[in-house]
Order: structure tokens, then sequence, then C-alpha cells
């Protein structure tokens, strides 16, 4: 039985839907307050769960949403991004964890380990970045052709992985996983 049916009792009543787009991020602005009313538990909290249909997410283009407040880049990569990622030496990264709390222990960080299927088409990271929480710029921005946060100067690779400038780690992987053929589940 997966984590996710272990929760599935627990956790329905703060299970919702969130579709593509804008209409994503007014979903979740709508629902925090009245989950925040009711005063859950942290334990509570921490279940909280949302599923994103990323049906109309095209290979090459990356779709934001809010989840647990913060934004979340999920991006369809494509075959040139992913080979470059892949063909990163472990040697050449100032932060060698995959940050990655799907994988058990400290995974190092490959490209295998941060990427959500097998095929490593989809990437899913939480877009804060980690030296003083800026939202990084996407689409191949920076000097390694993945995010670029123009605050103090930090260059993150195809994987999200900081590459040069003061961010001390790799952009954090939220728990995620594909529930469908076309639906992630965050949290
Ligand atoms: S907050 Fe991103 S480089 Fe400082």
């Amino acid at each position: 039985m997966s984590q996710a049916e272990d929760h599935a009792g627990t956790r329905r009543d703060f299970l919702y839907y969130a579709t593509a787009g804008t209409g994503a991020v007014a979903v979740g602005a709508a629902v925090w307050p009245l989950v925040n009313q009711m005063n859950p538990s942290a334990d509570v909290q921490a279940l909280a769960s949302i599923r994103v249909d990323v049906s109309g997410v095209s290979e090459g283009s990356q779709l934001t949403v809010k989840f647990l407040g913060k934004p979340v880049f999920i991006r369809r990569r494509t075959a040139e991004e992913i080979e470059a990622a892949r063909a990163v030496s472990l040697d050449d990264l100032p932060d060698q964890v995959a940050q990655n709390p799907n994988l058990s222990g400290e995974a190092p960080a490959t490209d295998e380990n941060r990427s959500l299927d097998e095929n490593g088409e989809w990437l899913v990271m939480i877009g804060v970045c980690t030296h003083l929480g800026c939202v990084p710029i996407g689409d191949g921005a920076g000097d390694f052709g993945g995010w670029f946060c123009p605050c103090h100067g930090s260059h993150y690779d195809e994987a999200g992985r900081i590459r040069k400038g003061p961010a001390p780690r790799n952009l954090d992987i939220p728990i995620a996983q594909f529930v469908d053929e076309t639906t992630i589940q965050l949290g």
C-alpha cells in the first residue's frame, strides 16, 4: 500500500483539486483561510495535499502552482534539458545532495534522483531560492540553462541544482507523486 493510500482516510477532508494555470492559485487562496479558520493541528496541516492537472503542460514549459504558501514549479523538460542535466558530474555540484524528500536518506544529486518520473520528463521543485527566499526566474535562465535568481545572482541548472552564486542548496523538492497519467499530487 502506498503512503498516499495510507493517509487517504485522514487527509480526505483537506484534499482539493487544482486545475492548471492561474485557477490553481485562486483555489489555494480561497481554501487556505477556511482551513486556517478551523485551526487544524500542525500534523493535520502537514498532510494537506493538492492535485494538479498537468495535461495542458507542453514540453519545454512550466506551470507554477501555490502549495502551502509557496510557489511550486512543475516543468515538463525537453529531451535536450534532460540530456544536459544527466551529463553533469556530481563533482561539479556545490550541493551534492538530491534534496528530495521522496527518497530515503541523503540521496546524491543526480538528475535521476531529482526528477519525478524515470524518464526525467517532469521536474517538480519548490520555487524559492535557497539563499534568502526570492523566486527564481525559469525557462532556461542563468548560466546553466535552468533558473536564475537575480536577487544576488544564484544560477541553477536544468535539474534545479545550484551551480554558481550564494545559494547553499539545490532547489528543494516537495513531496510529490503521479496519481494517474496526468495528475500530480503535492503533499
Ligand atoms: S535570494 Fe536568491 S540569490 Fe539571494
